[in-house]
């Protein structure tokens, strides 16, 4: 089954990426916000991430005028009525996610596809609120998602190998490199990723070293891209310790007990780059 038109939830910092990304790649995208304001924020990133791409020579002006055209933005969810598949891009909240899951499933042809792009969170919980669970599945991008190469899907014990056949053709054709993960606490690559973060949180915590030799030693000593502190602000740490809590929650695993450091920072509200201040000062 070949998508034509494709649906994201939310058009923040993962959503907007996943919609300019498949309407590069040709599809017509239809993302949606709860108001305007969010909506017009979210359609300016993206105008902006495509003005940046034609500056640097990457797309013509003709490709940029053709992606923003495949690109609808809207408040209203029933515009996903003619989507082959959405992805569920809003915030990690089991709750939210089930309340999307039941109106998708309500206003989606019987035949339409249903993902949601949660880190960590079960899929097996969304796709029971439906009536098609075995058409669910987890697609789980990564930031910046123009630019990491990766898409995990999350195969669910009821995700039907059809559902999973479409997904992979889907992702492959947006040029990605796709994996198929399990539906367990944390995937593939966040089982692997937050035991090493919550190592990186702890040795600056406990004075082993500065935030700097961190960065640097793991940055230049494995070849990382970045150094985990540095990360850490980039991703933001509230998605981290509600990724770790949610693993913890799930497996009661020491491996995955949240820093108290990392916990106070989030509720002094040091955030990362998007509050200017995390492991380090952005202002
Ligand atoms: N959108 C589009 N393109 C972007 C971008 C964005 N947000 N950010 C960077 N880029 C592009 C730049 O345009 C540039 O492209 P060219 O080389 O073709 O010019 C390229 O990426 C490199 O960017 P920069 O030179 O500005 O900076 P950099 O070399 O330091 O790379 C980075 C930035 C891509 C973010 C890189 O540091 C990196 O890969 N970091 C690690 C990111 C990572 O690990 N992400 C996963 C987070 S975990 C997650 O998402 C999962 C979860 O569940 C929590």
């Amino acid at each position: 089954m070949a998508f034509k038109k494709i649906g994201v939830v939310g058009c923040g910092l993962m959503g907007r990426g996943i919609a300019e990304v498949s309407a590069k790649t040709g599809y017509d995208v239809v993302v949606s916000e709860i108001n305007r304001e969010l909506l017009d924020k979210g359609m300016a990133a993206i105008n902006q991430s495509l003005a940046k791409a034609v500056e640097k020579g990457k797309m013509t002006e003709a490709d940029r005028d053709k992606t923003l055209s495949k690109i609808k933005g809207t408040v209203d969810m029933q515009e996903f009525k003619d989507c082959d598949l959405v992805v569920e891009a809003a915030i990690e909240n089991l709750g939210l996610k089930k309340k999307i899951f039941i109106d998708l499933d309500r206003i989606c042809a019987p035949g339409a596809i249903l993902s949601t792009n949660t880190s960590c969170l079960s899929v097996m919980d969304v796709a029971a609120v439906t009536k098609r669970p075995d058409k669910v599945l987890g697609c789980h991008f990564f930031n910046p998602v123009p630019v990491m190469k990766l898409l995990e899907l999350v195969k669910t014990i009821t995700t039907s190998q059809e559902t999973l056949d479409a997904a992979l053709e889907w992702g492959k054709s947006l040029g990605k490199t796709v994996i198929v993960a399990p539906d367990r606490p944390g995937f593939i690559v966040n089982r692997a990723f937050m035991p090493y973060m919550v190592e990186a949180f702890e040795m600056y915590e406990s004075g082993v070293a500065s935030r700097e030799d961190i960065d640097t030693g793991v940055q230049l000593g494995l070849n990382h891209p970045m150094g985990p502190l540095t990360l850490a602000d980039m991703v933001g740490l509230d998605t981290l310790l509600f990724v770790i809590d949610a693993i913890y929650a799930e497996t009661k695993n020491p491996k995955f007990v949240a820093p108290v450091l990392l916990r106070k920072m989030v509720t002094a509200g040091h955030l990362g780059r998007k509050t200017g201040k995390g492991f380090y000062d952005y202002k």
